[in-house]
């Protein structure tokens, strides 16, 4: 069994993390944490646990932590993970970290969008854990940098499209939606019911710290720059994201070559499942799920093509990718406690 402690484990994610943990058939979840609930039962400050958890929030001490735990997940907000991550490290745990501390290979993008590392040097051995797209490379990852939930959807519609020459690199705009609980369970005004319910709208129009993720991997896919236009909306879902991507087919591309590509790059690939000719993903169909849906439509009078993709943003989005990572990086099965 692979012992697994959860550092941040109160929060969206965190709660998530705890859920699909508690029924691994190969993991023991042996510590959770937390500032604000120190000394109180998971399943008191999330009642749905109740029966299948039943450990109770410390404080994070990385002694204490470690002696117990082969993996750990840092569930917790930009900035902290980099500070506690080399600490787990030097102790000899493997981390797959939610946040965007580790996602980056450019540092300077990292620093231009969030603010100065204090780990930099990890960066440059941590793996983007973007499974399906990554998979040798996390085996061996001591730091797995979990992608972003709209770099999830966006990336593993358009990288194997990109990669194939199916499309433009040029002109890509994402218009994304996400569920409220993307922003996590921290109050925020805009969050609130009266806010969010039966609004829909854009935010961070200007730019969003997601796009530079969006963009650094679609780069280094194309092997030059790829600029996105990515506009994030807010719509009133708890949980859910889904991407509509328009782009145009290169020369003589269609959107069969497309879907060809698709369907090879996920030949036996669990959890990305390719919508048949005139079906489109749903967020309703993968909610509380690991899967990644993508559907495909082009226009044959002007070459441009919609590439949808859908997933859960907690599950796809983070701790079910997270679990994912581990599954991977532990040799077991990549489905094992996620189907
Ligand atoms: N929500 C999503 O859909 C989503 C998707 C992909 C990635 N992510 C990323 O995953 C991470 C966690 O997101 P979330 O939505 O779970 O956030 P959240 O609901 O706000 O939870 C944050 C957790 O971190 C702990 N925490 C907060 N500030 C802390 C600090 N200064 N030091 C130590 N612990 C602290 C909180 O518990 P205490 O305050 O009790 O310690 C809580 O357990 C974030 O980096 C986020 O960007 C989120």
């Amino acid at each position: 069994m692979i012992k697994a402690g959860i550092i941040g484990a109160t929060g969206y994610t965190g709660a998530e993390l705890v859920r699909m943990l508690s029924t691994h058939p190969d993991v023991e979840l042996t510590v959770i944490t937390s500032r604000q609930y120190e000394g109180q039962k998971i399943s008191d400050v999330y009642p749905a646990l109740t029966g299948r958890s039943d450990l109770v929030c410390e404080a994070f001490e990385p002694d204490t932590f470690c002696e117990r735990v082969d993996i750990a997940f840092t569930a917790l907000p930009h900035k902290i993970p980099m500070g506690i991550v080399p600490d787990l490290l030097d102790r000899g745990v493997r981390v797959v970290d939610l946040s965007a501390d580790f996602r980056f290979r450019n540092v300077a993008a990292y620093e231009a969008w969030y603010q100065p590392h204090t780990a930099p040097e990890l960066s440059e051995t941590a793996v983007y854990g973007l499974c399906e797209l990554n998979h040798e490379a996390i085996k061996g990852a001591q730091v797995v940098g979990n992608p972003g939930c709209y770099p999830t959807t966006i990336l593993l519609a358009l990288v194997p499209l990109l990669k194939a020459g199916i499309i433009e690199a040029e002109g890509i705009i994402s218009d994304s939606k996400s569920g409220v609980s993307g922003a996590g369970r921290g109050l925020s005004l805009g969050a609130h019911f009266c806010e969010a319910n039966e609004s829909f709208k854009p935010y961070k129009v200007d730019g969003h710290r997601h796009r530079p993720e969006i963009e650094e991997v679609l780069s280094l896919a194309h092997g030059s720059d790829v600029e996105v236009t990515f506009i994030p909306h807010l719509i009133p879902a708890t949980r859910g994201m889904l991407s509509t991507i328009y782009c145009t087919l290169a020369e003589g591309k269609s959107e069969a070559d497309a879907r060809a590509v698709l369907a090879s790059t996920y030949a036996g690939r669990p959890f990305v499942r390719l919508r048949e000719a005139g079906k489109m993903p749903d967020i309703l169909h993968v909610q509380y799920t690991n899967f990644c849906d993508i559907g495909l439509s082009s226009d044959s009078r002007n070459g441009r093509m919609v590439v949808v993709s859908a997933i859960d943003n907690l599950v796809k989005g983070a701790s079910g990718q997270a679990i994912q990572n581990m599954n991977i990086m532990a040799g077991l099965d990549e489905r094992a406690g996620l189907l």
